[in-house]
């Protein structure tokens, strides 16, 4: 099978992460998501962490220039040409969706399809609400769809799970507002271009799976 390319696009919440990691899982793909990239330079404790930081605890978009060029080295990789990739919260603005397109023409390379995951905003809160995350390995966990095997140890390596800052409803509110500003215009971007495909992601990961992937593998 040649390397998929895949964008994946929705509000927070909807299950890009949890979406993205099937698809690495399964098909082998590159995962590249903004967020965790920008959680891991937090936590080493970077300039660049913190700087995003500082952007991401209040819900707020990481300034364009930093987040393109951040992407940029990462898609700018052998492994990227031989595993192809998924992008999961990457391009999150117009001036992204540009600068994507810029640089997969420089390297030869076309997106297969950008999904774009929808469902209610009751859905996508009470998602968030009992998400748990581990810091160590990045397993993402529910506390009702999908608990862990031991209450708060990560199945996978044992770390504690823990919620995320940005995950408190003040900042989940700010988060669905900059979706529907800047986001919700990458989705049309993308439209018009004929590589759109909408997904009730309001069913069980699995289903939303098969409906990423139908006709593409
Ligand atoms: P980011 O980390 O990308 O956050 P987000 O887009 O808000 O999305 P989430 O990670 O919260 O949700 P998800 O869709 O991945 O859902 P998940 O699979 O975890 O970005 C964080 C911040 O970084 C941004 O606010 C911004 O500040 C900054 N940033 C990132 N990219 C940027 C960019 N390009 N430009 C500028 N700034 C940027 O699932 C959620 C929960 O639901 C889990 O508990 C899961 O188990 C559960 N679940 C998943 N699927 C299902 C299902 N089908 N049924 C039932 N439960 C499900
Ligand atoms: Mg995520």
């Amino acid at each position: 099978m040649s390397p998929i390319h895949l964008v994946l696009i929705g509000p927070p919440g909807v299950g890009k992460g949890t979406q993205a990691a099937l698809l690495e899982e399964r098909l082998g793909t590159r995962t590249l998501s903004s967020g965790v990239i920008f959680r891991q330079e937090i936590e080493a404790e970077t300039d660049l962490g913190r700087l995003a930081n500082s952007y991401i605890k209040r819900g707020e978009l990481v300034p364009n220039g930093i987040t393109i060029e951040m992407m940029a080295k990462r898609l700018r990789s052998d492994e990227v040409r031989r595993r192809g990739f998924v992008l999961d919260g990457f391009p999150r603005t117009l001036r992204q969706a540009d600068a994507l397109q810029e640089l997969l023409a420089e390297m030869e390379l076309h997106l297969d399809r950008v999904v774009s995951l929808e469902v209610d905003l009751e859905v996508v809160v009470a998602r968030l609400a009992g998400r748990l995350g581990c810091t160590k390995c990045g397993e993402i966990y529910h506390a009702a769809n999908k608990p862990p095997g031991r209450e708060g140890l990560c199945d996978k390596c044992d770390t504690p799970l823990l919620m995320r800052e940005d995950d408190r409803p003040e900042t989940v509110r700010e988060r669905l507002r900059v979706f529907k500003e800047n986001t919700q215009p990458v989705v049309e971007f993308y439209e018009a271009r004929g590589l759109l495909r909408r997904i009730d992601a309001n069913q069980t990961p699995e289903a939303v799976y098969a409906s990423i992937t139908e006709g593409i593998v």
